[in-house]
């Protein structure tokens, strides 16, 4: 008959020390653990923040504005302006511009994306015809921004713009919001001011 190994006769108390050793080392470990992983997964599940990007001096918009047009009334100048744009945890540096255009009043900055709604090339300024066109496929707005010819379905989108300390900042992501609602026959230049 062969020999049965030797059984253990219940707990031994380096037994229990080790149970109780490895439960508190655990414990500690979720301890450290649960603010690091909420630290990683916040930026994949928070809701981005509102943009706001400085476009320049009003004094200096202004400025431009009067000089690209004629006599005291504001024509189209390109404004270029850069900032980092976060997804999630990429960070790129994006540099683009407005077409930017003084027209008094309470409300006086009229700033249009230069995006293209039929595919997003970037629209000319065409100062003789008054007019935006787009090189990709012939698209038409007036100096409003409507749509007038070729395959564009929307208006061109208008920024959202507050001032602050006189210089003005644009709402980075408020253009495409804008564009619906012109569509539908609302004001050809809104006031998309913000106080
Ligand atoms: S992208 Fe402008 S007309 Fe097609």
């Amino acid at each position: 008959m062969a020999a049965r190994p030797p059984q253990r006769a219940g707990w031994t108390r380096r037994d229990v020390f080790n149970w109780v050793l490895n439960i508190v080392m655990g414990l500690i470990a979720l301890i450290v653990a649960i603010p690091v992983i909420g630290a990683l997964l916040t930026p994949a599940f928070a809701k981005s923040a509102e943009q706001w990007v400085k476009l320049g001096k009003a004094s200096a918009l202004q400025q431009a504005s009067l000089a690209a047009g004629s006599h005291g009334v504001g024509g189209v100048a390109k404004t270029s302006y850069t900032y980092t744009a976060v997804d999630h945890w990429a960070k790129t540096l994006v540099s683009d511009y407005t077409y930017t255009r003084y027209i008094g009043g309470d409300c006086p900055f009229f700033i249009l994306s230069p995006i293209c709604t039929h595919l997003g090339c970037h629209v000319d300024w065409v100062p003789a015809e008054n007019q935006f066109h787009c090189p990709c496929h012939g698209s038409v707005y007036t100096i409003d921004g409507l749509n007038v010819s070729g395959p564009a379905p929307l208006p061109l989108g208008v920024f959202r713009w507050k001032l602050v300390n006189g210089d003005v900042y644009i709402a980075i992501e408020s253009t495409q919001t804008h564009a619906a609602p012109r569509a539908r026959g609302g004001p050809a230049t809104p006031c998309l001011k913000q106080a």
